[in-house]
């Protein structure tokens, strides 16, 4: 159990993104101040041993071990983040809470419904903290973008288009990993989608209804791994074929609770985009926009358009932003960020969540949240199999 002198903690994971989770624990404790108690980094679990091994060693975790229910049965541990494959969340989380555990589980919340259901009802009846990590919402620069909407700096919004384009799938020859297994709606929609549709939310409110819903698949077999896939990786691969069984584009309209109208596309086969995950917003006084490939900066317009000398400009991050202040080592404008620094805020996040911290960094999505965000792409897909028709979101 968790004492007042340390916190044990665990990453059940270590593929593209636990190696991030077990990074940011790591950190956790050197970020806005020292109100946490020492963080100790106890296991990182993988079936595959090597992968398992190389975190706990580079990360500075006591040990590796090769299953997710030897983290379950330690009764060290008092916190895990569940970073594997969708299918697997619903049965680590359950294990977990059962044993007194404080999650965090990566997003997609689970890979169905019914699991993802099943989460939230052992949310409800839990004592111990249960948390979804969307990343994104901890970038400085898309924290600023929201306090812009949220103090009205933008006026009314009109607009807000955000997309999530991706290249990880655009080779055919790309291995049939876990990704592409599933119901429609787990594919980009659940991978990337559920992640520029919370921070839609994040910034401009609830989602009421979408319409306009249209899935494509743009590579349907693919061919089968040999061995062990981490992340997007290549990986040696047979010549037998899987199907894909999910989507690979998707694009729809959707209606805020306010009444802004917005769209969104997300895609795991658009060509030359890494990891294009962006958003523009516009409201009747300014606009901002974003594009996480540039991550430690964004465009603001509020000047006076018509005075002639309108127009975007870059915005730096830097100390008078949230997150940075405290949460980079060296305080001073312009000295960048990215990926590593959101996990690492997200991580403390949780550890404050966890220890009750006076002063803490805003909470992570709840479980509730998450299946929300699940219940929007079941609307998505719904829309696409009615011709594009509006479906509400409960
Ligand atoms: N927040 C983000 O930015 C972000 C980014 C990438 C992935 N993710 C999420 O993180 C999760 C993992 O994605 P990934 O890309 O890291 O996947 P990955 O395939 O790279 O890694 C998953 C790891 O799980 C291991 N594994 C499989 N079965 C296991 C078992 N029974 N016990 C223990 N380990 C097992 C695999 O060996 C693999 O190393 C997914 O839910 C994904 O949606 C989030």
């Amino acid at each position: 159990m968790m004492s007042q002198q340390q916190i044990s903690v665990a990453v059940i994971g270590a593929g593209m993104a636990g190696r991030s989770h077990a990074a940011g624990y790591r950190q956790a404790n050197t970020v806005f101040g020292r109100g946490l108690p020492p963080i100790r980094l106890a296991t990182i679990a993988d079936a595959n041993t090597t992968l398992a091994e190389d975190a706990a060693d580079r990360y500075g975790f006591e040990k590796a071990v090769s299953s997710w229910e030897a983290v379950a049965e330690d009764a060290s541990i008092d916190a895990v983040s569940i970073v594997v494959g969708n299918t697997l969340h619903r049965p680590i989380a359950e294990a977990l809470v059962a044993g007194g555990k404080h999650v965090l589980c990566e997003k997609p919340l689970a890979g169905s419904m019914e699991d993802a259901r099943a989460m939230v009802a052992v949310e409800k009846g839990a004592d111990v903290v249960t948390a979804v990590g969307y990343t994104y919402r901890r970038n400085p620069a898309i924290a600023a973008i929201r306090d812009h909407v949220v103090n009205g700096e933008l006026g009314d919004l009109s607009l807000f288009n955000g997309r999530y384009w991706c290249d990880y799938a655009s080779d055919p020859r790309g291995p049939f990993g876990w990704r592409f297994k599933g119901d429609l709606g787990t594919g980009a929609l659940g991978d990337i989608g559920a992640h520029i549709i919370d921070l839609g939310e994040y910034i401009c409110g609830p989602i009421e209804s979408v319409s306009g819903g249209a899935l494509s698949v743009q590579v349907a077999k693919r061919p089968l791994p040999l061995g062990a896939v981490v992340g997007h990786d290549a990986a040696p691969v047979s010549d037998e074929m899987g199907e894909v069984e999910n989507e690979d584009t998707a694009v729809f309209s959707a209606r805020f609770r306010s009444g802004l109208t917005a769209s969104f596309s997300v895609s795991r086969t658009a060509f030359g985009m890494p990891n294009g995950l962006g958003f523009d917003v516009y409201g009747l006084s300014g606009r901002a926009s974003f594009d996480f490939h540039r991550p430690a900066e964004y465009q603001l317009d509020d000047a006076q358009p018509r005075s002639g000398t309108g127009g975007g400009r870059q915005v730096i991050v830097g100390p008078q932003m949230p997150y940075f202040r405290g949460g980079y080592p060296m305080q001073a404008p312009g000295v960048g960020g990215g990926n590593a620094e959101m996990f690492t805020y997200q991580a403390r996040a949780f550890l404050d969540q966890i220890t009750g911290a006076a002063d803490p960094v805003p909470p992570n999505a709840t479980f509730a949240d998450a299946l929300h965000t699940m219940e929007i792409i079941q609307a998505v897909v719904q829309s696409s199999q009615a011709g594009g028709a509006s479906v509400p979101v409960s």
